[in-house]
């Protein structure tokens, strides 16, 4: 590159920065010549100290730019952090083993998924799995990678692919070997399966029943009541009854696969709940009256507004309401409380005193088809997925469903916003 550069340019750029000594040597050439020295010696002299001001040292740099000098490559080896290091920042649990299966280093996730352990203890005083640890002397005997998965019960029920590989490190021309044993959690994927198929063996068996009575109905219309125009009646009003049920079970499924869809995003229209709740009781009057029950308004004066979806929250409260007048008739009353925030949250309390839910139904209540007595919900026409619906729509309103139910005395459904 330094070829390149005009030699006038750089020859220029020489003089303009040597100017000071060039104008000292001249000056002497003078003072001399003034002094009566030989001119030719003088000439000489001053030749060799312009010579050497201007050539005599490393090349000025020039205002071009020159081709940037690769650097030497480090080895990458050298700006990697220490392995271990490494592998105690990772999220999921990570153990190094020796030739011997002995636990040289295990990370934070490991710690707090299997318990902190000696290090330099054999791996079988954490995992007692005889698959894993059949696994382990496997790889060490062929040195080849494994995995196998693995459940753990305690504390919580766990599913984990575990893989373990040689890793080989060359330390000064040394060669040593180590094990990496890691664990993949895919418990939640377990359990979002297990949900989908058990969703899809719901919801054709819900579909099944009132199907193969129709079919049923149909046929003894056809054939043995053919002509028993009073039977005939009946049935059409039980195959009207199945219809209807299929309806409601279709529209309910879709109304949940739209409110999956639209999960993320926020409502922002403000309701005010006081005449929101009124209009919902007034709609389940005539379902009140038939199962015995009166529904007591405790509202607020004044308006008691949220962010949320005017539709959605009608949806919520009439399932609520509806819930509690069909499995608490016995207790006769609901009670619909509305708390005013003014600081704290807004709340819809819905109670009643009717039987109560045992304590360990009360988790599974908004999963999808899910009903403490199957019979009881089918007799009350119920599909069991309005609590599933509430739940999507209040996770979209940022809001919570609180479930206190007692065995015997009654449940409050509230929800809060
Ligand atoms: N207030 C309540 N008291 C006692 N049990 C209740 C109450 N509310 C709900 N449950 C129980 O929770 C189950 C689930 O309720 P959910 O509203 O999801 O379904 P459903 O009422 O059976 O059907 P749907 O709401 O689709 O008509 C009900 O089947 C019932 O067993
Ligand atoms: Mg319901």
């Amino acid at each position: 590159m330094q070829d390149e550069i005009p030699w006038r340019k750089s020859l220029l750029a020489r003089i303009r920065r040597e100017r000071p000594v060039l104008l000292a040597a001249i000056l002497s050439a003078l003072a001399a010549l003034a002094a009566g020295m030989n001119k030719w010696i003088v000439l000489v002299l001053l030749l060799v100290m312009i010579f050497t001001a201007l050539f005599n040292e490393a090349p000025v740099l020039t205002a071009e730019p020159l081709e940037p000098v690769e650097a030497e490559p480090e080895a990458p080896a050298s700006r990697l952090p220490d392995v271990s290091a490494t592998l105690a920042g990772l999220d999921i649990p990570v153990m190094v083993l020796s030739d011997d299966a002995s636990v040289l280093f295990q990370n934070r996730a490991a710690e707090k998924a299997f318990g902190e352990v000696a290090l330099g203890a054999h791996i079988s005083a954490r995992l007692r799995s005889p698959g894993v640890l059949d696994m382990v002397r496997e790889t060490i005997a062929t040195n080849a990678p494994n995995q196998i998965e693995h459940a753990e019960r305690l504390p919580s029920e766990r599913v984990y692919i575990v893989r373990s590989a040689p890793v080989e490190f060359r330390d000064d021309g040394q060669r040593e070997r180590f094990f990496i044993l890691s664990f993949r959690d895919i418990s939640e994927v377990r359990r979002i399966d297990r949900m989908r198929s058990d969703f899809v063996a719901n919801a054709s068996h819900e579909l099944r029943t009132p199907l193969a009575s129709l079919r049923g109905f149909i046929e003894t219309i056809q054939g043995p009541a053919k002509n028993d125009q009073k039977a005939q009646a009946q049935f059409l009003n039980i195959m009207l009854d199945q219809t209807t049920r299929m309806s409601r079970l279709v529209d309910d499924l879709l109304s949940l696969s739209r409110l999956e869809l639209k999960s993320h995003l926020a409502p922002d229209e403000k309701v005010d709940l006081v005449p929101l709740l009124g209009h919902v009781r007034d709609s389940l009057v005539p379902l009140a009256r038939d199962v015995g029950v009166d529904i007591n308004l405790h509202l607020p004066d004044g308006k008691v507004e949220v962010l949320g979806d005017r539709d959605e929250l009608v949806q919520v409260f009439e399932n609520l309401m509806e819930n509690a007048c069909k499995y608490g008739q016995e207790g006769k009353v609901v009670d619909v409380r509305l708390k005013n925030g003014s600081g704290e949250p807004v709340e819809v309390s819905i109670i009643d005193k009717g039987p109560g839910i045992p304590a360990e139904h009360v988790p599974r209540l908004t999963e999808r088809f899910y009903r403490v007595s199957i019979e009881d919900s089918r007799s009350k026409k119920g599909t069991g997925l309005g609590l599933a619906i509430v739940k999507h729509i209040l996770t979209r309103h940022r809001a919570r469903l609180i479930v206190k139910s007692e065995v015997g005395k009654g449940t409050d459904f509230t929800v809060r916003f």
